[in-house]
């Protein structure tokens, strides 16, 4: 199929070569006779040349099918075979396509398109499977209803819509909504469900199913509450219904993303839906209540209004990404969720926005748009919409949204149709705000203040470093939150949100009766990178006092920073204030315990060497990590009196609930084992390891011992118990290489990759090792290199099998420009061998490129 010369360049798509498709397509029926090897799909497709079409070439899309015939109108026609799928010479009017191919699904480990994963058949059409499946115009801007026939013997069969029969060897499906292609979906197999039902706002019942393989039924009960309170928040926060008689979710184990909203049909990652007290942590709870939500939420936000073309993907994702954090604020604490956003956000979209695979929210160009499921366009596309909320208003807000549905549901939009009914629906000029959407990088904020007579002024500029082929960048529209706090610790101002615009611009704050102490971005109410010269005793201060809880916490991060950078670069102690500060801290029982745990935890090795970088330092990840061990050892010692009480005081107590609130007290009390493990040679750990009824517990013990290198019982012991769970099996894969230390990171990955249940075809395993590895910041950069050529090597082993999640996680490697000169070249040297695999992928071929140019 792939006759380009090996390794060149692939193809490269614009945005600003959009056409539409010259065909209206009315209706699709498919019919699939299930065979693992030799799959047979027929297609009838019924056509209409559009009258105003600029172009009425008939392409439609197909890889690796094997076509058997096709048809106009019932008779033979002969279809050009031409790369990426087939042209044919058409009617001028109405007609019905049929073609029947044959495809291969046990065949298929990339996990796009008709696949089989234990032995049952599902697919992933996003973003462009469905070409692997039958010929079509496989576009998002294509939409149609489907009517699908499926023939085999497997004992349940499902597609998208409502069921319309069903009898021994097949079953039918019709999906009465108009659909891109890419929420086509099919699963079949030996599955059993957890049943549910709920009913609508407007008295419609809706028969609700979790699918699973035999075994897992104990698993489905959370996941089932998480959809119903999903449906139930959506109606009552946006109005939105549901709109068919019947929602189902499938578990599978292979699958290279979290999920999938296929029309009636979600698909998950078994890891993103399964859930028990006994298997899952808190983490793992809050993360499944919230994918269960994302998926469900496309409903609205994607399917009935989807996009024009992939380049618009930011506006179904950043949207409902949007909708799912505001969903898990109401369902659990709204500033801890913002906190564990703005850690990821900086974790995993900052260094993308500086480096280069730096890209606007709104990519202008792709050669694989798998590659475009980022950070950028999921994580900051919501940061986005929070800024456009936060500058129209709330109620601005939902009218827009009011207006948006009214005006496009059952089209495929684009972003300038998403900030024009902002505009109609508040009467401001949104031209400067879609800045946002079309430039990349991450602006710098830089702040300086002034006090004389009772007048306070802040003076903001902005600037963004240019990304690549990204070189000028005008100013944005910043919405920055600010509160002003009296030196005694009083808000003598409220919160208010400055609308920066300039380049640089002033604000002032009159009648105040002596300096403020400034509270800078609130909430985090713009995703930029705040400079301030400022001290540790005001951040302390802030610490305390402010009033915004993120804000406090970021005080608290911003010191923890400053406090190991001092002892990275000056080789200084950990600072004797900030210690006493944590002390009090962790003691103080009047704070929420899920704060307290956020606050003892402490900021990334990754996120320090990013910070030293912005600094102009190269960051060297073995002192980084000594700092690291330094500083919780001295905070050990330091709590070591109090450490036994405060850890009695914060075990939680009977039967287990994954609610917020155990989550939170359960994170505290985590965060003070491992310290106590330090000191304690692992008794306490140990205890708790034998005694814990859930995963939570059980995990803390495990990790803080064999962070102490105290567990080897205990991991034995792990994995007699969970080998036959796969999804616990991870856990244990990574943990091992999370906890390892930095000299022997990438030969403990290295064993774990020989380890007989390991696999390649299985994506949550392959990420369990080589994901564990790339996180280990010290381990992973390692001066040996070791671990740089671990991951080179089973990245290429592993394109061949799956381009998806190798291409993903190439992206380990885009720091790299952070580093010294030796350790660029070692990376270098595995980029440049990744590069001229031969039949290397077009995912992996356009992630390597980009990284090394
Ligand atoms: N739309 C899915 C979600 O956000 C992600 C699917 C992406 N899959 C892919 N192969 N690119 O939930
Ligand atoms: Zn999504």
């Amino acid at each position: 199929m792939n006759d380009a010369a090996p390794n060149a360049a692939p193809q490269t798509f614009y945005l600003k070569d959009y056409k539409p498709f010259g065909y209206e397509v009315e209706s699709v029926k498919l019919t699939f006779q299930l065979s693992p090897n030799a799959t047979k799909v027929h297609s009838a497709i019924r056509f209409t040349p559009k009258a105003d079409a600029e172009d009425n070439r008939f392409f439609l899309h197909g890889e690796q099918l094997s076509l058997i015939s096709a048809k106009i109108d019932g008779t033979p026609v002969t279809a050009r075979l031409v790369d990426g799928g087939l042209e044919c010479d058409v009617p001028r009017t109405s007609f019905l396509w049929e073609a029947e191919v044959e495809i291969d699904p046990a065949a298929n480990t990339a996990l796009e398109g008709l696949y089989m994963s234990n032995g049952m058949y599902c697919t992933q059409c996003e973003a462009e499977g469905f070409r692997k499946i039958t010929y079509y115009p496989d576009r998002p801007d294509v939409m149609s209803t489907f009517t699908v026939r499926i023939e085999g013997d497997e004992p349940v069969m499902l597609s998208n819509g409502n069921p319309t029969g069903a009898g021994e060897g097949w079953a039918e499906w019709h999906d009465p909504w108009p659909k891109p292609a890419y929420l086509f979906a099919l699963v079949a197999g030996d599955l059993v469900n957890h049943p549910g039902s709920f009913t609508t706002k407007s008295g419609k019942e809706v028969e609700l199913n979790i699918w699973v393989r035999p075994g897992d039924e104990g698993k489905c009960a959370f996941g089932m509450e998480a959809l119903k309170k999903s449906m139930k928040w959506d109606e009552d926060v946006y109005g939105l219904e549901y709109d068919l008689d019947l929602f189902n979710i499938v578990a599978v184990d292979d699958f290279n993303m979290g999920a999938m909203e296929n029309k009636g049909l979600n698909i998950f990652n078994s890891s993103c839906v399964l859930a028990s007290p006994e298997t899952s942590t808190d983490a793992n709870f809050e993360r499944i209540e919230a994918i269960i939500a994302h998926e469900y939420f496309h409903n609205w936000t994607g399917n009935r209004i989807t996009c024009r073309d992939w380049f618009q993907l930011c506006l179904k994702e950043g949207l409902t990404v949007f909708r799912d954090a505001q969903f898990t604020a109401d369902m659990r604490s709204e500033p801890v969720k913002r906190i564990e956003d703005v850690i990821a956000l900086r974790a995993r979209q900052f260094p993308e926005d500086g480096g280069p695979l730096a890209h606007p929210p709104r990519p202008e160009e792709f050669q694989e748009i798998n590659n475009f499921y980022t950070a950028t366009v999921y994580e900051k596309g919501a940061e986005v919409i929070g800024m456009l909320k936060r500058l129209v208003g709330d109620d601005n807000y939902y009218k827009a949204l009011n207006l948006y549905f009214e005006r496009h549901d059952g089209q495929a939009c684009t972003i300038e149709d998403w900030l024009k009914v902002f505009e109609d629906a508040t009467g401001r000029d949104l031209s400067q705000f879609k800045l946002w959407y079309s430039q990349a990088g991450t602006p710098r904020v830089k702040v300086s203040e002034e006090y004389a007579d009772g007048t306070y002024t802040l003076t903001f500029e902005q600037s963004t470093p240019p990304p690549p082929g990204q070189p000028e960048k005008a100013p944005r529209v910043i919405p920055i939150a600010v509160g002003l706090l009296s030196p005694n610790g009083d808000e003598v101002r409220a919160t208010e949100v400055l609308e920066l615009t300039e380049a640089k611009q002033s604000f002032t704050f009159d009648g105040l009766a002596s300096k403020p102490v400034p509270s800078i971005l609130r909430e985090f109410s713009a995703p930029v990178i705040l400079e301030r010269e400022t001290t540790n005793s005001e951040r302390a201060f802030l610490l305390a006092h402010d009033t915004d809880p993120f804000n406090r916490w970021e005080a608290g991060n911003a010191l923890a920073k400053e406090v190991r950078v001092a002892m990275v670069l000056d080789g200084a102690a950990p600072d004797a204030a900030y210690l006493d500060a944590l002390e009090k801290l962790v003691r103080d029982d009047e704070q929420d315990p899920a704060f307290r745990a956020l606050v003892l935890s402490p900021p990334s090795q990754s996120d320090i060497a990013q910070t030293l970088h912005e600094r102009g330092h190269t960051p060297d990840p073995q002192k980084i990590y000594d700092a690291a061990e330094t500083f919780t050892q001295t905070l050990a010692q330091q709590l070591e009196t109090s450490l036994p009480r405060l850890y009695a005081a914060t075990t939680v107590e009977g039967p287990y609930v994954p609610d917020a609130d155990g989550a939170g007290k359960r994170a505290l009390n985590s965060r003070i084992l491992s310290l106590l493990t330090r000191l304690d040679g692992g008794e306490q750990a140990a205890r708790q390891y034998a005694s814990a009824d859930n995963m939570t517990q059980q995990y803390a013990a495990l990790a803080a011992l064999m962070k102490a290198e105290k567990g080897e019982a205990q991991s034995k012991a792990f994995f007699e118990q969970w080998q036959d769970d796969r999804l616990v099996m991870d856990k244990w894969f990574a943990l091992q290489i999370a906890c390892a230390a930095p000299e022997t990171t990438a030969a403990t990955a290295k064993e774990l990759t020989q380890h007989p249940l390991f696999s390649m075809k299985n994506p949550n395993r392959f990420r369990a090792v080589m994901g564990a590895l790339a996180g280990n910041h010290a381990g992973f950069h390692h001066a040996s290199g070791a671990g740089y050529q671990l991951l080179a090597e089973n990245l290429i082993a592993l394109d061949s099998v799956n381009p998806q999640t190798t291409a993903r996680m190439c992206a380990a490697f885009q720091t790299w420009k952070r580093y010294d000169s030796k350790r660029q070249a070692q990376i270098q040297t595995e980029l440049e061998r990744i590069l001229a695999t031969s039949d290397l992928s077009r995912d992996t071929h356009e992630m390597v490129s980009r990284m090394l140019s």
